[in-house]
């Protein structure tokens, strides 16, 4: 640790699974150099780790109490694992048994750590520990990366002499990975702790009669991916979307809005403060000028629709934006992808812009994947076809660095 680390992580509160694994001994140095390092450690273990290590190690490291029992009664009425998971700031699964991996990758929850798990909306890492052919056994491949696919950070096991007397990868992590990846996580749910994030999502309606509106496929998931990654790395953040099943992200102020120029208005009453901007709606371009009072019945010749052309939201945010405040857009394209969102994002003067097909696999609309290029004056990053948690925070990461090269 150098002097710059020495009490860096001073004011967070961690988290700290111990599973029942012969690597459950060098948890005792992680909860130790966590501590030093300044952060205030409670530790759950399971039934199974206590036969290999004693709470009494991990209690007087940490300085607290140790969890082993979800129905130990407090010296406060506090539900254990609820009150847990809130004070922390995020959990750390240590020496992850392939038991407890598989019971987070299908939501068992039936000690405390489990159940901690379950309940945390904080960042969680796992660090596996086990022998080989375990670690490669095919339902422990699969949980891990159904557990990666929804969020986890893993810290890859190392390889080298195992207690089972083999030479192969199922070696705990070492301690300065996990601290590290304790520290980069911490780190990033910080990152954006300065910044009021107003982000637009999904479809808009535009309705020609009350039964009977023009739209498009968006889901709205980008732009909800979006807010959740901004929230989880500490911005204040104010989601307008229009038509979604979608439910509100967790620490997300969301507006929900049916029309494009309920989505103009919406934006513009939200703008003032803001300091990112982010317009990933697939905002209807015309409406119809007329909407019929009543629904057309279908024996009735429909008259004739006429376009308006609904207000250029991005725009209009680009050109008021607040003094500081970054804009970020989509270019959803069905041809020269690239070359299309270069235009936009010259001709509405934004930050940077995603790029992204319209029809075909990696898709912009529907699906939990699409495919993405992030384009900014003078730079260019090729995401290839990504899940759009990653696209979002690839977004978000780049967000930063204009930051930091606008300061
Ligand atoms: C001596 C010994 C060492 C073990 N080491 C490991 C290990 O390194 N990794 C693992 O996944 N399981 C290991 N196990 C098996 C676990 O202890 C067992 O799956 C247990 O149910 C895990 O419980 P937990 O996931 O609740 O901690 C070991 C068992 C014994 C007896």
């Amino acid at each position: 640790m150098n002097s710059k680390e020495a009490r860096d992580l001073s004011g967070s509160t961690l988290l700290v699974g111990v599973c029942g694994g012969i690597a459950a001994y060098k948890c005792a140095g992680i909860v130790s150099t966590l501590r030093q390092a300044g952060a205030d450690v409670h530790v759950i273990m399971t039934e199974a780790a206590t036969k290999f290590v004693t709470p009494l190690t991990f209690q007087a490291l940490s300085n607290n109490d140790v969890h082993t029992d979800m129905f130990a009664a407090g010296s406060t009425w506090d539900i254990a694992h609820i009150g847990l998971v809130r004070k922390s700031d995020l959990m750390l699964v240590l020496n992850a048994t392939a038991n407890t991996i598989a019971k987070l990758a299908h939501g068992i929850a039936d000690d405390l750590l489990t159940t901690c798990v379950l309940a945390t909306r904080k960042p969680v890492i796992v660090a596996p520990a086990m022998n080989t052919a375990m670690l490669e056994a095919a339902p422990t491949q699969a949980n891990i990366a159904t557990l990666q696919a929804r969020g986890l950070e893993f810290v890859e096991p190392g390889a080298g002499f195992l207690a089972c007397g083999e030479v192969g990868s199922g070696r705990l992590a070492s301690d300065d990975d996990i601290v590290a990846a304790v520290r980069r996580v911490l780190a990033r749910t910080q990152q954006l702790r300065s910044e009021h994030v107003l982000i637009t999502a999904g479809p808009t309606r535009e309705f020609a009669d009350p039964a009977r509106f023009l739209t498009n496929p968006s889901t709205g998931r980008m732009g909800f991916a979006l807010a959740s990654e901004a929230a989880a790395r500490g911005a204040r953040v104010t989601l307008v979307t229009g038509p979604t099943e979608l439910r509100n992200p967790a620490n997300v102020e969301v507006i929900r809005v049916t029309s494009a120029r309920e989505m103009h208005a919406a934006v513009l009453e939200h703008l003032p403060g803001t300091t990112l901007f982010i317009g990933s709606a697939a905002v209807a371009d015309f409406r119809p000028e007329t909407v019929v009072a009543q629904k057309v019945k279908k024996e009735d010749a429909w008259p004739e629709i006429r376009l308006a052309r609904n207000p250029d939201i991005i725009a209009e945010v680009s050109q008021h934006r607040p003094q500081g405040c970054l804009v970020i857009g989509f270019a959803a394209e069905s041809e020269r992808v690239e070359q299309n969102a270069l235009d936009k994002l010259q001709r509405k003067n934004l930050d940077a812009i995603v790029a992204n097909p319209i029809g075909g696999e990696g898709s912009a609309y529907g699906g939990d994947d699409s495919e993405a290029t992030l384009l900014w004056p003078g730079g260019r990053r090729v995401l290839g076809r990504r899940a759009k948690t990653d696209v979002a925070a690839a977004v978000l990461d780049l967000a930063s660095t204009l930051r930091e090269s606008a300061r």
